[in-house]
């Protein structure tokens, strides 16, 4: 039977969703992204060798696997064409295996002239974003005033769209923000110059979608962020602007709910976070620096260091519930191998109250203080362990722990970057 299985991260983004889905992608006819752009990192490792992706799904490197980008994605044909040319070079096949969806919305440079702007104005209340003109982008589409890719279909409106959109950008940029205009001109000129490679590309994505349903086969849905970086469930003003919920996949490639057969929560066994906004169980210490460096917490996007602490048990459970998972996969198990004690934020104590579940926005969530668990660690190694059995005993008895404490079952744990260093415990995609 075909499975559409939904992939997204449960915490703030990085748990390795890009490793799970490019494994998983072995039993699959086609990956779809369905929100985000270019600020997502997603990192394969496969026999050593590392790919770091950024708006084009990790299928990719599947060959007889479409990959489509879904009307959810933000498009900046720039970042597109650099990640298509850089694989191109390591002779994958990107434009046969791609796929585009002409809803779209397209990221402009000066949207991403304004994301900058706007962060460097911000004075306390910097959100940290990745500079790619995301939010902007989002704004514009909502406001129903942005350009989408189909626009390049006819060069005369495009040029008249993106001409409109450009002089209110450059108004806010200049008098609004103080900040340097983004020549309109050469922008039209490299736009349009994109739509050669681009144009054959496009497809009708939920259309597609359901004739691999129809011959039989799985389709994975490759979230980008996480759970807690959701515009409306997440940690608001702290998230960023899109619906990274599973129930994003649904509205950002056009398929029906009921469409979405599994979903699966990617979980570092800890935590980490980017950018600002409240992290309960962040650890700015000598754990937190430990998990940084056995982690190798570096954005794969923007080089920024992660911000690391323990598992947030109130977290996952508030992106349980507006996500519905039906099982988890926990990554970067290794990455606590060394450790005595291992610490699980089991609850929340706010204002004398013992919360389960996370509250909605930042300022309640920064006003939470941690509730722990303390877990014997292992001490031993992890890394690379491939079958269930040779896991040591207490790492087993934290897994079991963290099952019972989410009421999820495990069905996969990883326990290194590469392809191969994956335990699976429940085969998804039979
Ligand atoms: P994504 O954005 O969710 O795809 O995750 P990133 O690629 O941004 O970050 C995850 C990082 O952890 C990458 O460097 C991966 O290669 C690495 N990684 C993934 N799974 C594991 C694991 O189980 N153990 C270790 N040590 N590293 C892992
Ligand atoms: P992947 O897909 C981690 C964070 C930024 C910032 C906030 C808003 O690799 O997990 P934006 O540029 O989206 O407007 O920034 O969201 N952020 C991520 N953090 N992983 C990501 O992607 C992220 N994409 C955005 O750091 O805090
Ligand atoms: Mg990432």
């Amino acid at each position: 039977m075909s499975t559409n299985l939904v992939i997204i991260g449960a915490q703030w983004g990085d748990e390795g969703k890009g490793k799970i889905v490019d494994l998983l992608t072995e039993k699959a006819a086609a990956v779809v992204r369905f929100q985000g752009g270019h600020n997502a990192g997603h990192t394969l490792v496969i026999n050593g060798k590392k790919t770091v992706l950024h708006l084009i799904p990790s299928g990719i490197l599947h060959e007889g696997v479409v990959s489509y980008i879904g009307n959810g994605v933000v498009l900046c044909l720039r970042a597109l064409i650099k990640e298509m040319q850089a694989l191109q070079a390591e002779g994958v096949l990107v434009s046969e295996r791609l796929r585009i969806s002409p809803a779209c919305a397209l990221i402009l440079p000066s949207h991403i002239a304004l994301d900058q702007a706007r962060e460097a104005a911000r004075s306390e209340g910097k959100i940290g974003t990745t500079g790619r003109g995301i939010g902007p982008c989002y704004e514009d589409k909502v406001a129903r005033r942005g350009l989408r890719l189909a626009d390049l279909h006819n060069p005369d409106l495009f040029r008249r769209r993106i001409t409109e959109l450009m002089a209110y950008h450059n108004f806010l940029l200049e008098h609004y923000l103080q900040a340097e205009t983004v020549a309109v001109e050469p922008v039209i000129e490299e736009w349009l110059a994109y739509a050669e490679t681009v144009l054959p590309m496009i497809a009708d994505v939920s259309v597609e979608i359901e004739q691999h349903h129809q011959a039989g086969k799985h389709v994975i849905f490759e979230g980008a962020q996480g759970a807690m970086l959701d515009i409306d469930h997440g940690t608001y003003p702290y998230v960023t602007s899109s619906t990274t919920s599973s129930g994003g996949a649904a509205s950002g490639s056009g398929v029906g709910v009921h469409a979405l057969d599994y979903i699966l929560a990617i979980t570092k066994a800890y935590t980490t976070r980017v950018g600002s906004g409240p992290f309960p169980t962040e650890q700015l210490n000598d754990i937190g620096e430990h998990l940084g460096k056995v982690g190798q917490e570096i954005g794969a996007s923007t080089g920024r260091k992660r911000r690391c602490g323990w598992i947030d048990l109130p977290a996952l459970r508030r992106a349980h519930l507006n996500s519905s998972f039906d099982g988890l996969c926990i990554t970067k198990l290794d990455v606590l191998d060394e450790l005595e004690t291992v610490q699980v934020c089991t609850h929340y104590r706010l204002r004398g109250e013992l919360l389960s579940i996370a509250p909605l926005g930042a300022d309640d969530l920064a006003a939470c203080e941690p509730v722990y668990e303390s877990v014997p660690g292992w001490q031993s190694n992890t890394f690379g362990l491939r079958n269930e059995a040779e896991l040591p005993q207490k790492a087993r008895d934290y897994l079991a722990a963290l099952e019972q404490w989410l009421g999820l079952p495990i069905v996969i744990v990883s326990t290194g970057p590469d392809r191969q260093h994956t335990i699976i415990r429940k085969s998804l995609l039979k």
